[in-house]
């Protein structure tokens, strides 16, 4: 049958694939106006198995054009996480017709070398376009780094290294992350390792990334993303990240504490669009290996996050990375319903008076305390999802426990939380509300939970809870427009 993207729980403002299996988003790449976006995918199943390169792209990060499978498996293996970018200066000699090539450096991950227990049975390989991402020939050399016997050995990210004049790939390796460059992205030295007594260590580490961000004063730091199955803050997979400073060879985080991007359970694989000039845009999976494979959805499982602008701000001496949705969101925005002053005495509905229809929407919310403050969503079946800050223990919370389906996997259903940062007096809410999912960004981004649900009707009601008097400053429904 042909996919809708009206079936139940279908996300309508973030992508997720016609059909069929995806997990990571891969090879995220800016080129001549278009977005590209590729994804792990498996054609063949709802659940996941022989892994493709999915392909999808967009103009305005919003609305996407799926694409033909831009990488199949082959006799090296399947075709793990990694990454893209414009080879420029042409130092791979792919262009060989004056084209700029666009390179996508991945992981074949040989199930064979597996099953015969050998430990090196992950290699990076690359796959080139010389049509701007149309098309995609994997390279004869392959693989262009060999596995030297570890385990875990994939998801290269690679970035080219301007003051020395080099490709830098990140990749993550099994307890570490581990650097390597190239002239030419064909042949690789090690430059590196860091990390294996650092960070959050409860499983492997995944998908790593490397990037600057530029503070409010100008300066440079350098952001290193690492991915992590299990061991995330609410369980399961999970994005921490370090800042400190890259020489081009050598990572050296300012601190030791661990932090995530986003410390809700339904963020994964998140890292960040090559070739976006000063802007940074992160994409994550929207989903928890925990669940994956079994949420109650088809013909299609899985979507991503929300494109989000990540920037770095300073709170106490502490340097951390915020998310904010792009933008370019204002592009599927209708008209907002504002509402002032609004006094809160222990619960008021919203429903009504912000014109709350169902999803996709973005609310808006500036409370003038910190103080117990929470928005709840719910339906006829008294099925609600809960989003929330608790002032005693200075945590932001989503609360799906009673949120529809939830016995599809023990542990889905729960109560999870975050830090607060912010030093600000009061708060503020921005959620991003599709049918199955909620984006919760406070304070400007700096603490952040993504959560799924599966309600089994719409959630179409709203209300706001507050256990103190409380005077809501300012209140922004925004209804969305579909983007399918
Ligand atoms: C992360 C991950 C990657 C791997 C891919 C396989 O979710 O496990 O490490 O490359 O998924 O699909």
């Amino acid at each position: 049958a042909q996919s809708t993207y009206q079936e139940p729980h279908r996300p309508q403002i973030h992508f997720s694939p016609k059909e069929k299996w995806m997990n990571d988003p891969n090879g995220m790449v800016y080129y001549k106006g278009a977005y590209h976006l590729f994804y792990q995918y498996y054609p063949g199943a709802m659940v996941w198995g022989p892994m493709h390169w999915g392909h999808a792209t967009s103009t305005d990060l919003m609305h996407w054009q799926h694409q033909p499978v831009a990488l199949y498996p082959d006799s090296l293996g399947y075709i793990f996480s990694g990454s893209a970018v414009v080879d420029e200066h042409n130092t791979t000699g792919f262009g060989t017709g004056g084209q700029t090539p666009l390179v996508a450096i991945f992981t074949h991950h040989d199930t064979a070398a597996l099953r015969a227990k050998r430990n090196d049975y992950q290699h990076q390989s690359l796959a080139y376009s010389l049509d701007d991402g149309k098309t995609w020939t994997k390279y004869a050399g392959n693989p262009v780094l060999k596995n030297p016997g570890i385990t875990d050995f994939r998801d290269p990210k690679v970035m080219w290294y301007e003051p020395q004049h080099k490709w830098i790939m990140t990749l993550a390796t099994k307890d570490c992350i581990s650097f390597f460059s190239s002239p030419n992205l064909k042949e690789w030295a090690k430059e590196s390792e860091f990390g294996k007594a650092l960070g959050a260590h409860g499983g492997v580490w995944e998908c790593p990334d490397l990037f600057t961000l530029t503070d409010e004063h100008g300066k440079q730091h350098w952001v290193l993303i690492v991915n992590l199955n299990p061991g995330g803050p609410n369980g399961g997979s999970a994005t921490q990240y370090f800042v400190g400073s890259f020489n081009g060879h050598q990572f050296t985080p300012v601190d030791t504490r661990t932090r995530w991007i986003d410390y809700g359970p339904d963020e994964y694989a998140g890292v960040t669009w090559s070739n976006t000039g000063s802007e940074r845009i992160f994409l994550g999976w929207m989903s928890n290996w925990n669940y994956a494979n079994v949420v109650p959805t088809s013909p299609w499982r899985s979507a991503m996050t929300i494109p989000r602008v990540l920037s770095l701000k300073q709170v106490k001496q502490e340097w951390l990375v915020a998310s904010a949705p792009v933008s370019a969101m204002h592009v599927i925005e209708k008209k907002p319903v504002v509402k002032t002053q609004l006094a809160v005495h222990s619960s008021l509905d919203l429903t009504q008076s912000l014109g709350i229809d169902g999803q996709p929407f973005r609310l808006q919310l500036e409370a003038d305390k910190a103080e117990d403050l929470s928005l709840v969503l719910s339906n006829e079946a008294g099925e609600q999802v809960e989003i929330g800050y608790d002032a005693l223990s200075h945590q932001y919370y989503i609360d799906r426990l009673r949120s529809g389906e939830i016995d599809f996997k023990k542990g889905f259903a729960g109560r999870h939380t975050a830090p607060r940062f912010s030093q600000a007096a009061g708060i503020k809410l921005d959620l991003v509300v599709d049918r199955s999912s909620v984006e919760l960004f406070a304070d400007g981004g700096l603490s952040v939970m993504t959560e799924i649900f599966f309600p089994h009707q719409p959630f179409h009601r709203l209300a706001v809870k507050a256990s103190k008097d409380l005077i809501i400053k300012k209140l922004v429904h925004t209804p969305l427009k579909s983007t399918w």
